[in-house]
C-alpha cells in the first residue's frame, strides 16, 4: 500500500514523543523529515528531544531546527508539563546522529519542491516554522495536500481560558497558516481532551515488553502528573499530539465539522483564540475541518499497534 509522504513540525514535549513513534510504528506514513520548534521547551532542547527519541527507536530521518522563537513575540516554553529538558522522566540516551545543517524551513522547502507528489504537513507545536515558510514562498502552498495540526479548539483553551499553547504562543504564525488557502484539519482540545489514556491502558503499553512500550509508558508516567496534579479534573493523560498523527493514519476514527476559522492576534483575554464561526455568521468559505470527537479505542489501539511494531 502507498505510503502517505509526511513532514512533522514538533516541539518535543511527552506527547511530541509518542506522535513521533506512533508515525513512524505505523507503517502507513512516510516521513519525509522531523522539523523541530520552540514551544515546549526552548529550540535547541526540543531539537535535542526529537533526536533522542529518534535514536531510541533506531529511525534516523532527517531532522532540521526552525526558528529560534515565535514571529513577534517573546517564547513562552511549558516546563511545569514536560519539565527542564522538555521529556522529563524516562531515561534516554543522548542522540547518535546529527540534525541537518539546514534550518527546517529550507528542508521542507526542498523536500516539497523536489517532490512528484503533494506532502501533508503535520505541525504538533507552535506554527511558526509554517508560518514562516508559506509567508516568504507562498507558490509553495500548491505542493502542500494539507495541514494536520494539533492546536486550538472550537471552545475554550489551556494555557488561558481562551487559547490553547500551540497557537498562543505563535498567534500570527497561525493567523499566516489559516489563511494561506490550505486545507487544515484541527485536532483542537475539543478532541485531545477526550484522548485521554488512562493508568490502565498505560499498563498495556509497559506489558508489550519491548523497550518502546516501556518508553511510551514512562512518558506518560511524567505527563499524566502534570494533568492529574494539575487540577484539570482529568483522570487520565490528553494525548493532543498523537491525535494528529493518528488522523494521518486513520481520520475514520475522528468526528469533524467544517467551519470558517480565524485566529485571535490582538484580544486582550481572547489572544491565540481559534475563532470558529459556529453559526456562520461572516458568510466565509470554509477553511478548516474541526475535529470534535473520536473512538477512542480505535485510538488506543492504533497507538498499541504502532508501538508493537517497533522495537
Ligand atoms: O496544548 C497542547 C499542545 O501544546 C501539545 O502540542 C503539547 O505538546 C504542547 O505543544
Ligand atoms: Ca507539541
Amino acid at each position: 500500500m502507498r505510503k502517505i509522504p509526511v513532514i512533522i513540525d514538533c516541539d518535543p514535549g511527552h506527547d511530541d514523543a509518542i506522535a513521533l513513534i506512533i508515525a513512524f510504528g505505523s507503517g502507513v506514513l512516510d516521513i519525509k523529515a522531523v522539523t523541530t520548534c520552540a514551544g515546549n521547551q526552548t529550540p535547541d532542547k526540543t531539537l535535542n528531544n526529537a533526536l533522542r527519541v529518534l535514536s531510541f527507536i533506531e529511525k534516523y530521518p532527517i531532522v532540521a531546527q526552525g526558528a529560534l522563537e515565535p514571529i513577534m513575540r517573546e517564547l513562552m516554553i511549558a516546563p511545569e508539563v514536560h519539565g527542564e529538558s522538555g521529556l522529563d522522566g524516562p531515561e534516554l540516551p543522548p542522540p547518535s546522529f546529527e540534525p541537518s545543517q539546514k534550518n527546517a524551513g529550507d528542508v521542507i522547502l526542498d523536500i516539497l519542491r523536489t517532490s512528484d507528489e503533494k506532502i501533508t504537513l503535520i505541525p504538533t507545536g507552535p506554527l511558526t516554522n509554517i508560518g514562516i515558510l508559506l509567508a516568504a514562498h507562498p507558490e509553495i502552498k500548491q505542493k502542500i495536500e494539507r495541514i494536520i495540526l494539533m492546536g486550538g479548539a472550537a471552545v475554550g483553551g489551556n494555557w488561558t481560558p481562551g487559547a490553547e499553547f500551540n497557537i498562543l504562543v505563535d498567534p500570527e504564525a497561525a493567523d499566516i497558516v489559516f489563511k494561506s488557502g490550505i486545507p487544515i484539519v484541527m485536532c483542537g482540545l475539543d478532541v485531545t481532551h477526550k484522548a485521554m489514556i488512562f493508568k490502565d491502558e498505560t499498563e498495556k503499553f509497559r506489558r508489550i515488553g519491548n523497550k518502546t512500550g516501556k518508553l511510551v509508558a514512562e512518558l506518560l508516567d511524567f505527563f499524566d502528573l502534570f494533568h492529574r496534579k494539575e487540577g484539570f479534573g482529568f483522570a487520565g493523560a490528553p494525548l493532543h499530539d498523537p491525535c494528529a498523527v493518528a488522523y494521518a493514519i486513520d481520520p475514520s476514527i475522528f468526528t469533524s465539522v467544517d467551519y470558517f476559522v480565524e485566529i485571535e492576534t490582538k484580544g486582550q483575554h481572547t489572544l491565540g483564540a481559534t475563532v470558529v464561526d459556529f453559526k456562520r455568521k461572516y458568510g466565509q468559505k470554509n477553511n478548516v475541518t474541526v475535529v470534535l470527537d473520536l473512538d477512542r479505542e480505535k485510538f488506543i489501539n492504533l497507538m498499541y499497534s504502532a508501538v508493537k511494531n517497533l522495537t
